[in-house]
């Protein structure tokens, strides 16, 4: 078999690469290690920037997104005492963002995939990338017992943190930056009422919490957990009582509860791997750099690399240039290392740190202080979170 672009994973990052390079007239196949169904269950992001929804419609995989999605214009911001609601519309001269799930852009490109019999090989196992180094790179898997091998001009990894493509490239070749954080996000999605029809993140001294949603009448909640706690420590009742104590007052009158139906703990980490080109390999999305959930990053800094990333591959294929491709790992980190930055400074505001004690304290409340009296400050946190040009 031949290809010309060979896409390892089948997450957002593969999926919205395969639809905009087939929608330019690039070859490509998709290789995933999960089944369809599986990659489907993974409850994660719910805010898309105004780039991503521009490049869902240019991917042609807009339309559902435009009936059921929630624009939202802005969202509240709790630090002790001080309460803020961030009008991003006002903020950025009209700008949001979109509240529709990661799961439900997974289903649409998954959908525009099968509409023209697109390849994607799912259950492929012991996908390897080979000779990226060379002129000549392959990918080789196997399915259903049976070995195969592909030849390319390109492989790009976009198979998450845990993928196979960033750990192919001998450790030299690479310099990877890392924070973990002491605790970790219990999230819980419920057949109920939001609490509010725009999100709430709230640093309480039990901890963080946020009310977010997927649609009128499906929400999406989390709180901070101590790194490495055991979700089943945690009942439906015990939740339901924290999330009322840390959003406050207010939102624990307005609180509807009900049965969850997913509970689940994820760590909270930044991450960068440098550089993001390795001969005729590139890395996109979440193979390449992680960022605590908190600034909504990680799925629309994944819609950004790929934006490059296919423009680049585009203009190789149709311009005969690899201008594109020889600057997409510069381009891409540039905008990258901005995105860890917010994302670390929304963490650090709105958690509670256990080991760096009273003087931090004081300065999450500063910092909110000084937002809520600076005009500036506010477009600041505003442009961030709508999400900076590309
Ligand atoms: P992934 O979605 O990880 O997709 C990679 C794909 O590659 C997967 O389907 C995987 O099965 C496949 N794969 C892996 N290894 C191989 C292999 N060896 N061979 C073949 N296929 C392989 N972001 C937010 O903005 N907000 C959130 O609330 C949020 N919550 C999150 C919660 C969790 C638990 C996690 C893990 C992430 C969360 N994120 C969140 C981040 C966001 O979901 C990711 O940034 C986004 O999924 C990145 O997309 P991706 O396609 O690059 O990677
Ligand atoms: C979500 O709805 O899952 C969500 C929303 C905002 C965030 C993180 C997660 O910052």
């Amino acid at each position: 078999m031949r290809t010309q672009v060979a896409i390892i994973g089948a997450g957002p990052s593969g999926l919205l690469l395969s639809q905009l390079l087939h929608k330019a007239g690039v070859d490509c196949v998709v290789f995933e290690r999960r089944s369809p169904e599986y990659v489907l269950s993974r409850i994660r992001a719910g805010v898309l920037e105004q780039g991503t929804v521009d490049m869902l419609e240019q991917a042609g995989v807009s339309e559902r997104m435009r009936k059921e999605g929630l624009p939202h214009d802005g969202f509240t911001m709790a630090v002790g005492d001080t309460r803020l609601r961030i009008d991003l519309n006002g903020l950025t001269s009209g700008k949001n963002v979109m509240v529709y799930g990661q799961t439900e852009v997974t289903k649409d490109l998954m959908d525009a995939h099968e509409a023209r019999s697109a390849q994607v090989i799912y259950e492929a196992e012991n996908v390897t990338p080979h000779d990226f180094e060379t002129d000549h790179p392959r990918v080789t898997y196997e399915k259903d017992g049976v070995s195969h091998e592909i030849t390319c001009d390109f492989i790009c990894g976009c198979d998450g943190y845990h993928g196979v493509s960033r750990t192919s490239v001998p450790k030299a070749a690479i310099t990877e930056f890392e924070k973990v954080y002491p605790f970790g996000w219990l999230g819980i999605l419920s057949y109920v009422k939001p609490v509010d029809h725009e999100l709430i993140y709230a640093n309480h001294p039990n901890g963080f919490a946020l009310a977010s949603m997927r649609s009128e009448t499906l929400s999406r909640y989390y709180i901070q957990v101590p790194a490495g706690t055991d979700v089943n420590k945690w009942s439906d009742d015990a939740i339901w009582d924290e999330l009322k104590i840390r959003l406050g007052a207010q939102a624990a009158a307005n609180m509807e509860t009900g049965p969850t139906i997913e509970k689940s703990i994820a760590p909270l980490r930044s991450f960068v791997s440098e550089p993001l080109r390795f001969g005729r390999m590139f890395l996109a999305g979440d193979a390449a750099h992680i960022v605590p959930p908190t600034g909504a990053k990680g799925l629309n800094l994944a819609a950004s690399d790929i934006h490059y990333l296919s423009n680049g591959l585009i203009e190789f294929y149709g311009e005969k240039s690899s201008a594109g491709v020889d600057h997409y790992s510069q381009k891409a980190l540039s905008r990258i290392w901005k995105a860890e930055r917010f994302s670390w400074w929304m963490t650090s505001i709105l958690h509670q740190f256990p080991d760096l004690g009273a003087f931090n304290a004081r300065i999450q409340q500063s910092e909110m202080d000084y937002l809520a009296s600076s005009h500036a400050a506010q477009v600041s946190l505003a442009e961030n979170y709508v999400g900076l040009p590309f």
